[in-house]
């Protein structure tokens, strides 16, 4: 699968089919496995957009997602998965296997447990599209399934003969398993009719990165073979598993109450073929059953299949490009990029039994720390309406729990890593005039993040705030009340400073005048932790660059963390939500001082002019300091731009893609963070990179000859074109751009481009030239009065 970069660059233009692509041909274009090896996550299964239901395998090793391509054995087929993690295996709840017959058949001779089910794959057996995946294991049982929101169907397509050397008679079993990936059940029960063979039941989980426990139940029918026998199975005085088997002509009423599974086993079906609809619902077992009566009345698989492709090319069907001169892939990696953006947030509304409530619910935002910068941005260009249902969500979980979450999963508050950035999230859609959202509350819910620290600021808002209102930092020995991680206290201060002018800019036009003077204010306090007689070095070596974001103690003392620490240099993996988790999360104090989308003029001005920012930023992305696979790496690609230089970001872009978001099944740089990577290259690739929380995109020339994109909410649709493209990507500096006919000297536009559409024209050269380079042509900044 993997190119080398060389060979790649030389078939770069080799040229694929050359006409505008429609939706159509976009699903054949997605390719679900990418990111399924080394730390992507990415779960490759069968969901729709946004969909509960996410059914796919779950195997050994890197089982975030459920299902690692480097894997060996497949252990089970679940129902409910997250893509992209970076926290524990998440869900993969009540996992179903199939034996094609047991060992004389005998029932007690099956193999229940997953260590002992568990069964090698075929390696090219793999096939996976939206909607759809497809896998063999070496039982030579061929497990198909498609989905729709709230139920899979799965087809089991089995032998003639359960196992070459005995002869027993193809009989399948098919067992529902009471555990998650992470084996994290507790309670539980396991229902059996014996008349129809419907297996329901539930459990009590963990969630993968929060506090608290979820309930989920499911309900199970099967088409094919007649009926032979059903049941339960327990396990014994030695922890073995023993099947029980129901004869009752009632259900099973659960005096078994913690049972490990249930089961059912049939004649030989037609064409050796099984169907199971498997629904879930987090409100009860009627509702699961509801939810799979409804929404698959007929077992039919391959109208399922067809109606999820629909969905997503529904979804798809804004965006078209022109790949002309281009390699294939390079529209696999950013119809892929699309297409796992939209994995999730699911939409669980109707199915949240927190509270009571006509608006929509949906959760896995996993995280808002990760999904704030290109996520929802993306979405705000390419489905308004769903992003719209997002705030609303945001906002009533504000009502009914007090906070905007920072990190959600499986109806669970989960962990926050730095400050609240919820409130990007809201700002960003407040100025990018998005319908329909209760500002009121969305405002109070802003501000209490801004004002009330929470008692348990590990799971909402922002602890030390005291600190941050008196001291204008969190100190790096801040002893704030309440429960939380002391740490990040660098990275946290700069996160508050932007969190609180996304504020004010909803104060300003609100009209809250005193809120916009307090806040702004405050958006300042990134200087407060910036020392300007920092050195900084590399194994000893001054790079030279003097001046750095520092820790700083309650008495104004300076605090010392080396600036590369807990970069890819230094300590790369020692950032982490632990009590000794370091001053800057997840990356140095070096990249963080980039960090003030707020005010980039006054950190230009701080860091030395533009010229000393542009050679820091070159050494930010050239030492070996930046890593790319982590989402605060996004925003430096495109900061050029605020030097006057915005060739330098497309140069900079085009050095990342596709060296480094590429087709092979290890073409994420990190954790796919339920889309952050897709996102980030999707959007990079269409040449508007959004600064989040601002009404700013800003303009590098698409990596397709045009794009077109249609507006969800005013059906406008916005053209980029790129004049004199070159597939070779030599010539990626604008020399100018024209904005529906008129000369357009700005590097950057607002979203009024995608709700109101229209054509940017952008002629390309190899060599940078005067087109925004001047002072009136740079993004807006807080301090030369832009906001
Ligand atoms: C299938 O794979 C499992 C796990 O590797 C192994 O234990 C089992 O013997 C294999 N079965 C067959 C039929 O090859
Ligand atoms: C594809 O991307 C991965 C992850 O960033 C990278 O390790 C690999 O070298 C890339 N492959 C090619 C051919 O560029």
């Amino acid at each position: 699968m993997a190119i080398f970069p060389l060979l790649y660059s030389l078939i770069l233009h080799i040229t694929a089919a050359a006409e505008f692509s429609g939706p159509k041909r976009a699903l054949d274009f997605i390719d679900p496995l990418i990111g399924t090896i080394n730390g992507g996550h990415v779960f490759p299964g069968a969901t729709l957009p946004f969909g509960m239901i996410k059914a796919g395998p779950d195997s050994d090793g890197e089982t975030q997602g459920g299902f690692d391509s480097n894997s060996n054995v497949v252990r089970g087929f679940a129902h409910m998965h997250d893509s992209g993690t970076g926290g524990g295996s998440s869900m993969g709840n009540f996992p179903i296997f199939a034996h094609a017959g047991c060992p004389d058949d005998a029932v007690e001779n099956c193999k229940f447990r997953k260590l002992e089910r568990q069964s090698s794959w075929i390696k090219d057996s793999v096939k996976a599209r939206p909607g759809y995946f497809a896998i063999t294991l070496n039982n030579s049982i061929s497990t198909e399934m498609t989905v729709t929101s709230r139920s899979a169907l799965y087809k089991f397509t089995f032998p003639d003969k359960p196992f070459p050397n005995q002869n027993v008679p193809l009989s399948p079993l098919i067992l529902v398993d009471l555990t998650d990936l992470s084996d994290t059940r507790r309670d539980g029960k396991a229902f059996v009719d014996p008349k129809t063979g419907r297996l329901t039941g539930s459990g009590s989980f963990n969630p993968s990165f929060g506090r608290g426990r979820y309930n989920l139940y499911f309900c199970m029918d099967f088409q094919g073979g007649d009926l032979r026998q059903a049941g339960i199975y327990v396990s014994n005085e030695q922890g073995v598993p023993t099947p029980l088997i129901i004869t009752e002509s009632k259900p099973d009423d659960g005096e078994h109450s913690v049972p490990l599974g249930a089961f059912a086993r049939f004649h030989a079906p037609e064409n050796n073929e099984m169907l199971v609809r498997v629904g879930t619902s987090f409100m009860s077992i009627d509702k699961a059953c509801s939810n799979a009566e409804r929404e698959q009345p007929d077992f039919d698989f391959d109208d399922t299949i067809s109606a999820a492709e629909d969905a997503w090319s529904d979804k798809l069907d804004v965006v078209k490009v022109d790949s002309k001169g281009l390699h294939r892939d390079m529209e696999v990696i950013f119809w892929s990029g699309i297409y796992r953006t939209m994995i999730s947030p699911q939409d669980y509304t109707g199915e949240n039994p927190l509270w009571e409530s006509d608006e929509p619910y949906y959760d896995s935002f996993y995280c808002i720390w990760d999904s704030f910068r290109s996520i929802h941005p993306l979405l705000t260009i390419l489905d308004p309406r769903s992003q719209t249902l997002m705030i609303r969500t945001l906002i009533d979980v504000y009502r009914h729990e007090g906070w905007l979450p920072d990190c959600r999963m499986s109806l669970c508050k989960g962990f926050t890593q730095g400050g609240s950035n919820a409130d990007v999230v809201l700002a960003d859609a407040f100025v990018k005039g998005l319908p329909d959202i209760d500002w009121e509350a969305g405002y109070e819910a802003l501000i209490k993040d801004a004002e009330v620290s929470p008692r348990d600021w590990d799971i909402e808002g922002r602890g030390g705030l005291e600190s941050w209102k008196g001291l204008g930092y969190i100190p790096s020995d801040d002893k704030p009340p309440g429960i939380g991680l002391r740490t990040r206290s660098v990275s946290r201060t700069v996160e508050y400073a932007y969190n609180d002018f996304c504020i004010a800019l909803l104060s300003k036009s609100l009209g809250h005048e005193d809120d916009y003077v307090k806040y702004t204010e405050r958006a300042r306090f990134w200087k407060n932790v910036y020392r300007e007689d920092q050195p900084t070095s590399i194994n000893g070596e001054d790079t030279g660059y003097v001046g750095c974001l520092q820790p700083r103690l309650t008495n104004g003392v300076w605090d010392y963390q080396d600036p590369i620490h807990c970069s890819p240099l230094l300590n790369q993996h020692s950032c982490y939500l632990n009590s000794d988790g370091g001053e800057s999360y997840e990356g140095s104090l070096f990249m963080y001082t980039f960090y003030v989308p707020q005010d980039m003029a006054s950190l230009i001005t701080t860091l030395g002019g533009a010229d000393a920012f542009t050679s820091r930023l070159d050494f930010l992305h050239e030492s070996g300091l930046l890593y790319i696979g982590n989402e605060q790496a996004f925003l430096p690609v495109y900061q050029y731009h605020y030097a006057g230089r915005p060739a330098l970001s497309a140069k900079r872009a085009h050095s990342y893609i596709p060296s480094h978001f590429n087709a092979s099944l290890n073409g994420i740089p990190g954790n796919d963070d339920s889309g952050g990577m897709g996102s980030f290259l999707a959007l990079a690739m269409m040449g508007l990179y959004p600064v989040a929380g601002q009404d700013v995109y800003l303009i590098t020339p698409p990596f397709f000859k045009e794009v077109k994109i249609r507006n969800g909410v005013t059906g406008k649709v916005a053209t980029v074109r790129n004049v004199n493209f070159d597939p070779e990507y030599e010539a990626v500096c604008i020399q100018s751009v024209k904005r529906d006919g008129e000369e357009w000297r700005r590097n950057w536009i607002g979203h009024d481009f995608f709700a109101e559409g229209g054509l940017l024209e952008i002629v390309l050269g190899k060599e940078e030239s005067e087109w925004g380079t001047r002072e009136e042509d740079l993004p807006p900044s807080l301090s030369t009065g832009g906001f």
